[in-house]
């Protein structure tokens, strides 16, 4: 049984929401949360924190004795975008990172793993629509080269060491409560601040460009869910797929024009338009939803309602 369960990257945009939930499921005093950062006053209100550097395994190995930890969620990472920027900080992160907590986890008999992966996997000769699990994976950004790599090297460990690793590829992550750390996916959470504040948003997408996406509260499911999962009866381990909806930045503009008639858009497409282009159009999550029992609530309307609903609010407290 998981007693004391150590986050990493947990002031990052999925980390600060999923530490919240776990610490309701295992007690505030059993979720470490840990990331680059100084412990502030206010982190450290909410429960134990430290500032852990991933790639140094010795600093990594000591959190683990320090607070007998027994499972790892790993949400440190560096996107898409950003890493394109820096693909050798992005490499380091995401690969030399990841082997120091699969060594320690070796090394000092930690239970279980989670590290996530992306539709980044995926490259220009994917199958774009309904994109199957087991497919085509040759990804050309180098966030996508380390989301292969990593699914791999989770799964060697499985068969090599008989650890517990396991991980799903996210889509792009929607969500209010923390701004995304700097991934191709992240108009589609600026465009409603922008809504809100500007009644204007500059896009860096084309207006057709479709991606697979996922509002947060479906993705905290996800990851409890098979971070629970019976490890014994998965035939898969570090690569499911999980989908929810996806559209185009042209169709979430009118989604959202409903609720705010006077938003307008323009489109300046970026370096990130190459990295979408990439990408699938939607994705195939039958093998989740058969091995784990996997099912979005969420689709682009309810999104859309429920987003508009808090960014306001946040709007209103200046706090963004
Ligand atoms: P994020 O960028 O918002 O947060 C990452 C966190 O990791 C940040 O707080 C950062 O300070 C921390 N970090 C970076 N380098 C570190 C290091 N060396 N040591 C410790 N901490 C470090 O990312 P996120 O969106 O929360 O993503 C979490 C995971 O989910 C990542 O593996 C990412 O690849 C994956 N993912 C996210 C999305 C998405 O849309 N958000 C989609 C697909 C996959
Ligand atoms: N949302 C992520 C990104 O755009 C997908 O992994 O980088």
């Amino acid at each position: 049984m998981i007693k004391r369960i150590l986050l990493s990257g947990s002031n990052g945009q999925i980390g600060s929401e999923l530490i919240e939930e776990l610490r309701k499921i295992y007690g505030r005093s059993n979720v470490i949360g840990a990331d680059l950062r100084e412990p502030t006053p206010e982190i450290l209100e909410n429960g134990p924190y430290v500032k852990l550097d991933i790639t140094n395994a010795h600093e990594l190995a000591n959190v683990i004795k320090e607070y007998k930890i027994d499972a790892i969620i790993n949400m440190a990472a560096i996107l898409s975008a950003v890493g394109e920027q820096n693909p050798h900080r992005a490499w380091n992160v995401n690969i030399n990172g990841l082997i120091n907590i699969l060594e320690v986890s070796r090394e000092l008999g930690v239970k279980r793993i989670l590290n996530p992966s992306s539709i980044a996997v995926f490259g220009p000769t994917t199958p774009k629509e309904n994109t199957p699990q087991e497919t085509v994976l040759k990804p050309t950004s180098m966030y996508g080269i380390t989301k292969v790599t990593g699914e791999l090297l989770g799964e060697y460990y499985v068969r090599k060491y008989n650890l517990d690793v396991r991980g799903l590829r996210y889509p792009g992550i929607i969500s209010y409560k923390t701004l995304p750390g700097g991934g191709t996916t992240d108009y589609a959470v600026a465009i409603f601040f922008d809504a809100i504040k500007y009644k204007h948003y500059k896009c860096f997408l084309k207006k057709d460009t479709m991606l697979p996406m996922m509002y947060m509260p479906d993705c905290l499911k996800a990851t409890i869910d098979l971070f629970h999962a019976d490890f014994s009866k998965l035939k898969h381990f570090t690569d499911f797929n999980i989908a929810a909806m996806s559209f185009t930045p042209e169709m979430l503009y009118n989604e959202i024009k409903k609720y705010l008639p006077e938003f307008t858009i323009e489109y300046e497409p970026d370096y990130r338009q190459q990295i979408a282009d990439s990408w699938p159009r939607s994705i195939d999550d039958s093998l989740a939803r058969e091995e784990w029992g996997w099912a979005p609530s969420y689709d682009m309307e309810t999104m859309v309602e429920d987003m508009i609903k808090n960014v306001k609010i946040k709007v209103e407290k200046c706090e963004y």
